[in-house]
């Protein structure tokens, strides 16, 4: 089985940080989300990978080729975001007929695709679509199954959901996929959807099996999504400390190398400190991840991703913020007081 990893699209729902990256970049846990998908394709035994790349695509490539993977790794590249049924297409010669997974990567999932991947190999099924149940239905494609557990309809976004369960971004096809892709004509929002492309291979009377997450799944579409992923991840983590941690310390907390946190801050877990990070005088509250190279003085943050090389000097209490590379938070002590902000398009700030 091969693997197509799903890094193009805009992210306009997470403005302004995908103005600068790309989306699937974004750290969770101090990890690139995309390497969460790569990482679950690689324990399931996916040994070639094609990562699907569109804006910022030499961002994207440089990030996966610094990291060590024990899989073979290309792109292909998406001119415009069409659709997820169109990556398929254009993957298609990569993809030489075989079976594959395909797995979007803004996805995480907690229980990987081992048992997906397993089961489906022994089936004869054309395609299997994981499943989650959801509280909101109506705004997730959501499939209805019969006894045997076979997908018999998928509907998008239905205003009178037939169940909850949602439609999420892993699925493993076999070659009929390919055929599907082909005949599906673009949708009202003139993309090739993967909801179509899968309604096509059970009308034709081919085989659709669902398989439903263990554990939790997460869509890291939105800012609040992020928060919560990274929550969730930080509950899991295991807590090595490279640093040097000067400070008190309680709850699972990962210090990475190079990093320094000084004895007069304190850092409440679960958290994780990158490396050659610097944290003096503050207080790092739960589910808090500081990217690497940041500087924190004189600051309480909590549940909170601040990603590499930013800067918080003097700046009060923080919560539930998502803080962009290189961006700086200090306090202003020039006259006039008040706020001063230099933000990009599309900032978010509660005061
Ligand atoms: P979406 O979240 O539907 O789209 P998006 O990433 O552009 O985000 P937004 O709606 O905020 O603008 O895409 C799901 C995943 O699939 C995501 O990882 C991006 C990827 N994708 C592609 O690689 N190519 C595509 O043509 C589309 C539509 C999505």
């Amino acid at each position: 089985m091969k693997g197509l990893v799903l890094s193009g699209g805009y992210g306009t729902r997470l403005r302004p940080l995908t103005y600068s990256q790309q989306k699937q970049l974004i750290p969770v846990a101090n990890k690139p989300v995309l390497f969460y998908a790569i990482q679950d394709m690689i324990d399931a035994g996916i040994k070639e990978i094609y990562v699907i790349v569109g804006p910022n695509k030499e961002q994207v490539m440089e990030t996966v080729r610094g990291a060590k993977w024990d899989a073979k790794i290309d792109f292909i590249y998406q001119d415009e975001p069409r659709g997820l049924a169109h990556t398929i297409r254009i993957a298609k010669e990569k993809l030489k007929g075989d079976s594959f997974a395909m797995y979007l990567g803004d996805n995480i999932l907690r229980g990987g695709i081992v048992k997906a991947v397993r089961e489906f190999e022994k089936s004869k099924c054309e395609a299997s679509v994981m499943l989650c149940p959801v509280p909101n239905p109506h705004e997730f494609g959501i499939a209805t199954l019969n006894r045997k557990g076979e997908i018999v309809k998928v509907v998008e976004k239905p205003k009178l959901p037939p169940t909850n369960l949602a439609v999420i971004g892993i699925y493993l096809f076999r070659p009929a996929i390919f055929k599907a892709v082909e005949e599906i004509k673009p949708s009202w929002r003139n993309q090739l959807e993967i909801t179509d492309a899968i309604q096509w291979l059970i009308d034709k009377g081919y085989k659709v099996k669902s398989a439903k997450v263990d554990g939790w799944w997460k869509d890291t579409g939105k800012p609040d999504d992020i928060l919560h992923a990274n929550r969730l991840v930080l509950d899991e983590i295991e807590a090595p400390v490279s640093g040097v941690m000067g400070g008190s310390i309680s709850g699972r907390v990962k210090i990475e190398e190079g990093a320094h946190v000084d004895e007069s801050s304190t850092i409440r877990g679960p958290a994780v400190i990158g490396k050659g990070a610097k944290v003096s005088c503050s207080y790092i509250g739960p589910y808090t991840s500081i990217g690497n190279g940041c500087e924190i003085t004189n600051t309480e943050i909590s549940d909170s991703v601040v990603m590499d090389g930013a800067k918080l000097e003097n700046a009060g209490k923080i919560v539930e913020s998502l803080i962009g590379k290189g961006a700086k938070v200090s306090a202003n002590n020039a006259h006039p007081h008040g706020h001063k902000m230099i933000l990009g398009d599309n900032s978010e700030v509660k005061l």
